[in-house]
C-alpha cells in the first residue's frame, strides 16, 4: 500500500479527483461514468439539494474525542461509507473491483459489487484480507432466471453478506454521451460474472449505447414485489432493496422482508426529474420506522454531506463516481485517498457540530429549506 496521506500534489478534494481523472480515461469511459441521463436535472439536483440543507451545530461538547464507528446489518465499519456498486471499474484501472474492494477493506469501509463487473465475484472475494468487511453482491436480475439463481448461489458461496437488489433499472435510462460514443466495452474487457459462464457480453450498437442494448436485450423489466419472496428463497442472504424513492415503496420493501433500503435515484442515471434522492429520505425514514436500516447516495461529495444524510436519519452512506476518480488516478491507493478524505471531512464536521460519534449525529442538526 502507498501512503498518499498529505502528498502536496495529491487533490485536496473530491471535486479535484474528478477534474484530474478525466485525463486519466478516454473520453467514452469518463462519459460513462460521468453522465446522467437526459437532461442531467437530477444528477445536478443530487448536488444542489445538499447545499440547500442548512445545519445547526451544537457548542461547548467535549469533542476531543471522536468515533466514527457505525454497524450496518450487523457489521462494524470505520466510518459510515459503503461503495456504492458501479459496473465496468477496469475502465478507470486495470486492477478495477479487485482494487477497490482492497482499498475499502483497508479503509474499514463497505463495498458492494456490481453484477456487472470486470473482476468476478470469486477474484474480489479473494481481496478479503479481513473476514468481517463489509462487502454485498448487487443484482440484476436477467430474463434468464437459472442465471440469476446461479449468479446468486456463487456471490453467496463466495462469502459476500447481503444480496442487493437494484429496483430501479427495468430498462437503462437514456445517457446521451453513451448513445453518441456507441458505448462498447474495449476490446480485452468482458462481464466478469457473465462471459465465461454464459456467453453474454455488451454488444457494439450503431447508433446506441451497447449497455442500453444489453439491458432490453437480457435484463428483466418485468420483476415485481412478487419476485422478492423467490429472491429470498434462493439463499439465506439478507436482502436488500436499492432505488427507492417513495414512502410507500420502501414501507412495503420492509414488509417483504428488506432489511435494508437504499434511496437512491442511481446517481440521477435513470429517470432524469426524480427527486434529488437526499430530499426523498426524510419520509422514508419515517415510514420504514426501523423495521429496516436505511442507506442514501446520489451526489455525497463532502463528509458534511455524511452528516446531513445521517442527520436525515440515514444509517450509512453509499459514494459511486468519486471512487472511480480515486481509482482512475492511483488505483487502489487513489480509492484509499479519496476515502481518506470524507473521513477527515466528516470528522471535522462532527467536531464543529458537537458530535463525538455517529449517534450524536441527530435530526435537531438540520433545517431543511425547501425553497
Ligand atoms: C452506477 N450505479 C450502479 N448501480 C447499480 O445498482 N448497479 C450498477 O452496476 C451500477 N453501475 C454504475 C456505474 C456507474 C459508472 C455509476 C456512476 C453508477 C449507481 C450507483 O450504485 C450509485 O447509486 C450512484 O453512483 C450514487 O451516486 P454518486 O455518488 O455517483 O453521485
Ligand atoms: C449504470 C448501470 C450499469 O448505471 O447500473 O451504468
Amino acid at each position: 500500500m502507498i501512503n498518499t496521506a498529505n502528498h502536496p500534489l495529491l487533490p485536496i478534494n473530491l471535486f479535484e479527483y474528478e477534474q484530474r481523472a478525466k485525463s486519466h480515461l478516454s473520453q467514452m469511459a469518463f462519459d460513462y461514468y460521468s453522465s446522467g441521463a437526459w437532461d442531467e436535472v437530477t444528477l445536478r439536483d443530487n448536488r444542489t439539494a445538499f447545499d440547500r440543507i442548512k445545519l445547526l451545530p451544537r457548542m461547548l461538547v467535549d469533542v476531543s474525542k471522536r468515533d466514527l464507528k457505525v454497524t450496518v446489518l450487523g457489521q462494524t465499519l470505520q466510518l459510515p461509507l459503503i461503495v456504492a456498486p458501479m459496473a465496468f471499474q477496469c475502465l478507470a484501472h486495470e486492477s478495477g473491483e479487485v482494487a477497490t474492494a482492497k482499498a475499502a477493506a483497508y479503509s474499514g469501509a463497505g463495498m458492494i459489487l456490481s453484477t456487472l463487473s470486470t473482476k468476478s465475484i470469486e477474484e474480489v472475494a479473494a481481496t478479503n484480507n479481513s473476514t468481517d468487511s463489509l462487502r454485498w453482491f448487487q443484482l440484476y436480475i436477467h430474463k434468464d432466471k437459472g442465471l440469476t439463481r446461479a449468479l446468486v448461489e456463487r456471490a453467496f458461496a463466495a462469502g459476500y453478506k447481503a444480496l442487493c437488489l437494484t429496483v430501479d433499472a427495468p430498462m437503462l435510462g437514456q445517457r446521451e454521451r453513451d448513445k453518441r460514443n456507441e458505448f462498447v466495452l474495449p476490446s480485452g474487457l468482458h462481464l466478469a460474472n457473465l462471459t465465461n459462464m454464459s456467453g453474454l457480453d455488451i454488444p457494439h450498437y450503431s447508433g446506441e449505447s451497447g449497455l442500453f442494448a444489453y439491458f432490453a436485450e437480457q435484463l428483466s423489466p418485468s420483476v415485481t414485489w412478487h419476485d422478492l419472496e423467490w429472491l429470498q428463497s434462493l439463499s439465506p442472504l439478507p436482502l436488500v432493496v436499492k432505488g427507492i424513492l417513495r414512502a410507500d415503496d420502501a414501507a412495503n420493501a420492509a414488509k417483504c422482508g428488506a432489511k435494508a433500503i437504499i434511496v437512491s435515484n442511481h446517481g440521477g442515471r435513470q429517470l432524469d426529474s426524480a427527486i434529488a434522492s437526499i430530499e426523498a429520505l426524510p419520509d422514508i425514514v419515517a415510514a420504514v420506522d426501523n423495521d429496516a436500516a436505511v442507506l442514501v447516495d446520489g451526489g455525497i461529495r463532502r463528509g458534511v454531506d455524511i452528516l446531513k444524510a445521517l442527520a436525515y436519519g440515514a444509517d450509512c452512506v453509499l459514494i459511486g463516481r468519486p471512487i472511480l476518480w480515486g481509482l482512475a488516478l492511483n488505483g487502489e491507493a487513489g480509492v484509499v485517498h479519496v476515502i481518506e478524505l470524507l473521513r477527515a471531512e466528516l470528522d471535522l464536521a462532527m467536531a464543529l457540530s458537537g458530535c463525538t460519534c455517529i449517534q450524536d449525529i441527530d435530526s435537531s442538526l438540520v433545517r431543511y429549506n425547501h425553497s
